[in-house]
């Protein structure tokens, strides 16, 4: 720990210590979050930090795989940091949750860990609100997932923002009907992930794709745009010759209908050749954007085979994570302020030793009627404790002296308005819900 003399104690790259502030704007999210997952009908679980690696690593795809925080326990048994909540929620569906009826409505949110490259908005730990809808294969269940995330971004109070979707069905879809094995299928999904474009149509081409897979893939990769029925008749052209890429066209048209058609306004960048980096995703895939950032702010889409390759029955399953950190970043650039309302902070000062228990007793008064409240605890004096009082931002001292008391009464200090006068002990709550007078 000591290098040239001096200890340095610092936290791990790409971890962070949030200070109260901070933390505060991190919570705020994420009970916003919880309170739409009440709202939608999602119930909570709480799932382990460290996980089997062979959970983890199940169709994550190479690139989380390759940045998991992976270690072998002292039992000797080869295990993981989570990267994710999806695979572990798909073995809870798998196992205890098996018999559940269906749909099942997920929420868990905590942090997450990932040995990425850390820069703006990407750290090596981080959380997510994470929901998860199970049991659905329906464009409703779709439908709820994109409402959702249009639902929170709204309640938080952004003002700009996109949400940019596609359909894995349609390039996997092409690539398949050509005979593209899975494993090539995943390898191009995630150079197109990483944009880089050219490298993906190479491996197409040595994966033995016919000249016009690749020069349907080149042309899908060009369509793109924000009058979402008309990149989708464009797509569908393009595809036409596959029969399960048009599928996952109409299928996504679908989706969109049924979304925008009950009220949700966002707006929408489809991209025909959209890849994400997971690779259990089967369906729809979705990402929020705010231009203050390159990155997602959100991340999500449909699975339906990732729970039977845990053991359990065919299960179709869709869901959304959102990134905390993300969105408290997002926050502060657009400037938006967390809704909370302003709340009481009082003081107590006992003006000498004695009045001490006094303090403490109405304290916990106070705080009985949801009013935070502390006492004093550095033997201050009166001036000294008050100009404390005043940089701690509180609202409101109470001055615990051996007159008023004989008479069960306080002196109550309004700290914004300097002002202060005796009230009775018995109406001191009243008095400080009452607000400024
Ligand atoms: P993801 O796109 O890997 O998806 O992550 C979702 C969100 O988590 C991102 O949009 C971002 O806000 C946040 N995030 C990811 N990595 C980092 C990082 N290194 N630093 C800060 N924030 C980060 C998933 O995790 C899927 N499990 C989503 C899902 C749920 N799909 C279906 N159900």
């Amino acid at each position: 720990l000591v290098g040239d003399g001096m200890p340095q104690f610092r936290t791990l790259r790409g971890m962070r210590d949030f200070l109260p502030k901070d933390a505060k704007k991190m919570r705020y999210v994420e009970v916003v979050a919880r309170d739409l997952a009440r709202l939608y009908g999602y119930g909570e679980i709480i799932t382990p930090v460290v996980e089997h690696y062979d959970i983890l690593a199940a169709k994550s795809g190479e690139e989380i795989r390759e940045r998991m925080y992976a270690f072998t326990d002292m039992g000797g048994r080869r295990v993981a940091l989570r990267p994710e909540f999806t695979a572990s929620i798909a073995r809870l569906v798998a196992t205890k949750m098996r018999h559940e009826p269906k749909p099942m409505k997920l929420f868990c949110a905590g942090s997450l860990y990932r040995y990425d490259e850390p820069q703006h908005g990407r750290f090596r730990e981080f959380w997510q609100a994470n929901y998860e809808l199970i049991g659905s294969s329906k464009p409703e269940a779709d439908a709820e997932i994109l409402t959702l995330t249009y639902d929170l971004i709204e309640r938080l109070g952004f003002r700009n923002y996109w949400v940019k979707i596609g359909h894995v069905g349609i390039l996997r879809g092409i690539l398949a009907q050509e005979g593209i094995a899975e494993e090539q299928q995943n390898m191009i999904m995630q150079l197109l992930d990483k944009k880089r474009l050219d490298e993906a149509l190479t491996v197409t081409r040595e994966s033995g794709a016919s000249q016009s897979c690749v020069a349907a893939l080149k042309k899908l990769l060009e369509t793109r745009g924000k009058d979402v029925f008309q990149v989708l008749k464009e797509t569908k052209r393009v595809v036409e010759d596959y029969e399960s890429a048009v599928a996952a066209v109409e299928n996504l048209r679908e989706i969109l209908e049924l979304t925008r058609e009950s009220g949700v306004k966002f707006e929408t960048l489809i991209e025909a050749g959209f890849a994400r980096g997971l690779e259990y995703y089967t369906g729809m895939i979705f990402e929020s954007c705010v231009p203050e950032f390159e990155i997602a702010l959100a991340g999500g889409g449909r699975y339906d085979k990732l729970i039977e390759l845990f053991g359990g029955e065919p299960t179709p399953a869709l869901g959304v994570a959102q990134g905390i950190d993300r969105l408290v970043l997002a926050m502060k650039k657009q400037k938006v302020s967390p809704k909370v309302p302003e709340e009481n902070k009082v003081m107590i000062i006992p003006v000498g030793e004695e009045l001490k228990t006094k303090a403490f007793e109405l304290s916990l008064k106070l705080r009985n009627t949801k009013i935070p409240a502390e006492v004093e605890m550095m033997g201050r004096t009166v001036s000294k404790a008050l100009s404390d009082a005043d940089r701690r931002r509180v609202t409101h001292a109470v001055i615990v002296g051996p007159e008023e008391l004989r008479e069960e009464r306080v002196v109550l200090r309004d700290m914004k308005k300097r002002k202060q006068r005796v009230v009775e002990i018995q109406n001191l709550s009243k008095e400080i819900l009452r607000g400024p007078n």
